[in-house]
């Protein structure tokens, strides 16, 4: 599905209260849906990408305001030049330093996931924000309140009637505009991308590395979105102490025990450390845990039951692939970049 191209304004975010609104530059954007991907879940026609609603999103999304003492935005955790994920801490670091138990993902092609969190516990990427705002160890605020300070700046005044055409600030115009900007932020012109369009050649190397991908991980790492969106026990070992069950702790399944969705593998080479608790600091460990490092247990999945053995130089030709995954125009786009005077903070 095409949405007609629309022109943005993207509006310079200031965190001074009374700002007025300026108008920094004009740039082109849509929802794109890319040609070898399949038909998005997320329901557009219910909340159209407009040039305006983008444009509050993204202001919504860089500002500390959502947090309880200001420090805090999405985007702390959420870094584009990382495929926003927080690169670099293995699990989420909130506010006053407190410390998460997991590790942040991606936000990239969200239009086409089905469910939420490495344990899918939310289903509509509409209501998904509620969560980091409300997280103690998050942005510890309560949406009531966020929405009490948004309706008293006159800038979001001005945004959020510009975006949704009628006066009026509330929880559902403001997750319907992050959704907005989320939705739009589409990763799908990798290097891989570009030579399955047959617009640029692999290495020896990256061939080889696709050919392994295609035999031992592309089941659940599935082209183009590079997940199937399942939810499976890849052989991590459980911690000694308080263990993350991950999909049991939604469904209360014991079949569910240590499941947790398979996260996309695009921009992979971006977003170290890996794994729902970030226990990996590199590919390198992450492939040294598939060769052979499952921890065994009764909802082991059944691709693993056999073991996996890569050689070095397996290992070496599925690392040059899955960097051929890292898209630099996604992580270098303007119209996704923070707003001028914006402070990533910790
Ligand atoms: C303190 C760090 C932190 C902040 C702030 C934060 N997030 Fe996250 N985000 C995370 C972590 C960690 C997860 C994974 C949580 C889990 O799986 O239980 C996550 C998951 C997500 C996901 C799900 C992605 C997926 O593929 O499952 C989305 C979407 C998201 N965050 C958007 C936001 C938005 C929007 C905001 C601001 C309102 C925000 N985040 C603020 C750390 C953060
Ligand atoms: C049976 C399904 C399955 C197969 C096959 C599989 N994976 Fe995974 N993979 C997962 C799951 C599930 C996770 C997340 C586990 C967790 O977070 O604890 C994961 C995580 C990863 C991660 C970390 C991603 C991140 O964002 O942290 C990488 C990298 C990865 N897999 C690469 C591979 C490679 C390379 C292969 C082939 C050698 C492979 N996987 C085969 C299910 C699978």
């Amino acid at each position: 599905m095409l949405l007609p191209l629309l022109t943005i304004l993207i509006i310079s975010a200031c965190h001074k209260k009374d700002d007025p609104v300026v108008v920094e530059k004009q740039e082109t954007i849509a929802f794109v849906k890319p040609a070898n991907f399949p038909e998005p879940t997320y329901r557009l026609a219910d909340n159209p990408v407009t040039t305006d609603g983008f444009a509050l999103g993204k202001v919504l999304f860089y500002d500390g305001l959502l947090s309880r003492d200001g420090t805090i935005s999405c985007a702390s955790c959420h870094i584009q030049a990382n495929a926003f994920t927080h690169h670099g801490h293995d699990v989420s670091h909130g506010i006053d330093d407190r410390l998460g138990t997991r590790n942040s993902p991606p936000i990239q092609n969200l239009a086409w996931s089905t469910s939420f969190f490495w344990d899918g516990g939310v289903h509509d990427l509409d209501l998904q924000p509620i969560a980091p705002i409300e997280n103690p160890v998050e942005m510890d605020d309560k949406m009531n309140n966020v929405v009490d300070k948004l309706q008293r700046n006159n800038r979001y005044q001005q945004l959020f009637e510009k975006a949704f055409g009628s006066p009026g600030i509330n929880s559902t115009r403001m997750l319907k505009a992050l959704s907005q900007f989320m939705v739009v932020l589409v990763s799908a012109d990798a290097k891989y991308d570009r030579y399955i369009a047959g617009k640029e050649s692999f290495s020896d190397a990256e061939k080889r590395g696709l050919a392994l991908f295609e035999q031992q991980c592309a089941s659940c790492h599935r082209p183009p979105l590079f997940t199937d969106n399942s939810f499976r026990n890849n052989g991590v070992a459980p911690r000694p102490f308080g263990t993350d069950y991950g999909r049991y702790m939604i469904t209360l399944r014991e079949d569910d025990k240590l499941k947790f969705k398979v996260p996309s593998l695009r921009n992979i080479a971006l977003t170290a450390p890996y794994m729902h608790d970030g226990r990996f600091g590199s590919l390198e460990s992450v492939l040294n845990h598939y060769d052979n490092g499952f921890y065994n247990s009764p909802t082991l999945d059944p691709a693993f039951k056999n073991g996996l053995t890569l050689s070095a130089d397996d290992k070496q030709d599925l690392i040059a692939f899955l960097k051929t995954l890292s898209d630099k125009g996604f992580i270098t786009d303007p119209r996704f970049a923070p707003p001028p005077g914006f402070v990533q903070g910790n």
